[in-house]
């Protein structure tokens, strides 16, 4: 039984004051032992308060993207290894504001992966079709091809510590959500995919994610659906009472 993950990308909200607040606040609202795993991403600058205040408590830290070298001139990127001395344990890698904003193509997702599991960082990576292919019916053939260049290089090993993100573009931070039928189709073809690149057992194994526009009110559905493993939330995730009434309503 793969276990319920319920992951919160701040995106580039909160400084470590605003951060500290919000973490008080949410444990008071969570269950000490959520039986999901709840994952924080807060920006770089809010790591190092966010792993002080959560390495007494079962939630869990990872940062919203890694560079590929571990260190080096490289001005502004930062490494694995600082991720992991602030508390971190995971990273989000090709979010879809990532590649559209900062130009990330499959190659360097595929490099920033490899980087994270020499880091060990688990790695999340972020996949999904924007409305233009999602309208034309391309959905499949733009996974895939995330899938297959994201994913190079990986071996079955190496594909133990990855978890996946599927999320359509068009459902991100627009409020519409995809309808949870749609959505479980869509992992189940990831699922799929995996399992004849990898083997049966690797993609019964690997945790797959939905995002976009998830709300606590949408949260029972879409993990009702067999393949979905669990939520990352952006919006929702920003406000203590959403974020935890998301993790209240995964129990
Ligand atoms: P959203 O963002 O929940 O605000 O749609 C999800 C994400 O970008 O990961």
């Amino acid at each position: 039984m793969r276990r319920k993950i319920i992951a919160g990308n701040w995106k580039m909200h909160k400084t470590p004051s605003e951060t500290e607040r919000f973490i008080r606040k949410f444990l008071d609202l969570v269950p000490k032992e959520p039986s999901c795993k709840v994952i924080i991403f807060p920006p770089f600058t809010s790591l190092e308060r966010a792993g002080r205040f959560l390495a007494p408590t079962t939630v869990e830290l990872g940062a919203q993207d890694v560079h590929f070298h571990d260190n080096g001139a490289f001005t502004g990127e930062i490494a694995s290894s600082m991720i992991k001395e602030c508390g971190g344990n995971y990273v989000l890698v090709g979010h879809s504001e990532r590649r559209t904003h900062f130009q990330e193509s499959d190659t360097i997702v595929n490099r920033k992966l490899v980087a994270a599991i020499h880091g060990n960082l688990a790695p999340i990576i972020c996949i999904g079709e924007t409305i233009t292919e999602y309208r034309a019916g391309t959905t499949k053939q733009r996974l895939e091809a995330q899938l297959s260049g994201g994913l190079s290089k990986i071996d079955p090993s190496q594909l133990a510590s990855i978890l996946i993100a599927y999320e359509p573009v068009w459902a991100i931070g627009t409020g519409e959500t995809a309808a949870p039928a749609t959505a479980q189709r869509t992992i189940e073809y990831i699922r799929q995919w995996i399992a004849g690149k990898y083997n049966a057992a690797s993609a019964d194994m690997v945790p797959i994610l939905y995002g976009g526009s998830v709300t606590a009110a949408n949260t029972r559905d879409l993990l009702a659906q067999p393949d979905i493993d669990g939520l990352l939330v952006g919006g929702a995730s920003l406000d203590p009472h959403s974020f935890a009434a998301i993790v209240i309503a995964s129990e």
